[in-house]
């Protein structure tokens, strides 16, 4: 298990330039630069070999549907997914900037507490957010936290950094007008299913800040699809929807491929896009992601347990075994671990997911 940053508060707060005890941690980005515009999933479209294949067959298929429906509505849906994998794609937010320039702040040898907050309090609703979890019931200490930097020393450092980046992915990307309760929907999936994979992670000695970013954009791919259909109705002020049979059917088959496309421009590491892309089917992802992607596999199924259920029936011993083993998750630990991951969850649940 990569080893946990630890801070001394006193020493924190006595200094405004106490420098930052650094989270060991596999890069999270590829650092080769950073789109500063919109990134164009058709042009910009970095596919590996992996995925290119896909791609082509996704395009192919989608042009076949396209020539088959009868409805104006799901034809411009299909030519419009095609084109995000063709030439001239989708137009995707970019890479929300706080969490690159907060990454680079948790990763510099130079970078102190007071660097990092102040990145932070550029975003007044980033910083209200960050102070209000530091004073919730499962963080407050004796004196509340006043400012972002006294709740960074109470949240701790890889807490701050994947608390930032729900923030941040949650105002940016979570949000698609026409199709919002679906999309909260997933957040709320995604949030858990972060937990989830950093908790099972750190169990098995795996790299917890990839499974917690992984978890939380391994479904990227639906909002993709989603903000397409969206758009659409938009445009034809909601008189084009395209039919929600066909738009399951597209969610269900092709958001690994296109959540992984996405994750490569904006630059995730390699490992990270391939166990996105094969979070459904870890045993095709090549050797070096097939840790990670197990990881997100059994995250993205147990957090149907933790979210559905909230502390009521525990998955069977059978489903607990099917869903750890390819992971040599120690199975006398189910409650353990499920226990640890509603903890977790329970910490960041009223906050993230309101
Ligand atoms: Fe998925």
């Amino acid at each position: 298990m990569a080893p946990t940053a630890t801070v001394d508060r006193e020493d924190a707060e006595s200094s405004v330039v106490t420098p930052l005890c650094r989270v060991e941690s596999q890069p999270l980005f590829v650092e080769d630069g950073e789109a500063d515009g919109p990134v164009n999933l058709g042009g910009d479209l970095d596919l590996k070999a992996a995925n290119r294949n896909e791609a082509a067959r996704f395009a192919g298929e989608l042009a076949e549907l396209a020539d088959a429906v009868s409805s104006d509505a799901d034809r411009q849906f299909l030519t419009r997914l095609r084109r995000t994998v063709t030439s001239d794609g989708l137009n995707l937010p970019p890479m929300p900037q706080t969490v690159i320039r907060v990454q680079r702040l948790i990763d510099s040898p130079n970078a102190n507490f007071k660097d990092l907050a102040s990145e932070i309090e550029l975003d007044p609703a980033l910083t209200t957010k960050m102070v209000g979890i530091a004073n919730s019931p499962f963080y407050q200490g004796m004196d509340p936290a006043r400012s972002v930097q006294d709740a960074i020393v109470r949240v701790g450092l890889r807490e701050t950094r994947n608390i930032i980046m729900a923030i941040v992915f949650r105002s940016k990307l979570f949000r698609v007008p026409g199709y919002d309760k679906q999309v909260q929907e997933l957040w709320v999936h995604s949030m858990a299913a972060s937990i989830t994979s950093q908790q099972i992670a750190g169990e098995i000695g795996g790299d917890p800040d990839s499974a917690f970013l992984g978890g939380l954009t391994h479904d990227l791919g639906r909002v993709i699809i989603f903000s397409i259909a969206g758009e659409i109705g938009r445009e034809t002020r909601g008189r084009l929807r395209p039919d929600p049979g066909l738009l399951r059917d597209l969610l269900e088959r092709f958001h690994s491929l296109l959540g992984s496309i996405a994750a490569g421009s904006w630059r995730f590491a390699p490992d990270l896009v391939a166990a996105i892309g094969c979070h459904h089917c870890p045993e095709e992802t090549p050797a070096s992601a097939a840790e990670l992607a197990s990881v997100l596999c059994a995250g993205d199924r147990l957090a149907r347990w933790i979210v559905a259920d909230k502390g009521e029936e525990l998955p069977s011993d059978e489903e607990w075994v099917a869903l750890t083993s390819p992971i040599c998750l120690d199975p006398d630990l189910k409650e353990q671990v499920i226990e640890e991951i509603r903890a977790a969850y329970r910490k960041l649940e009223g906050t993230l997911t309101a």
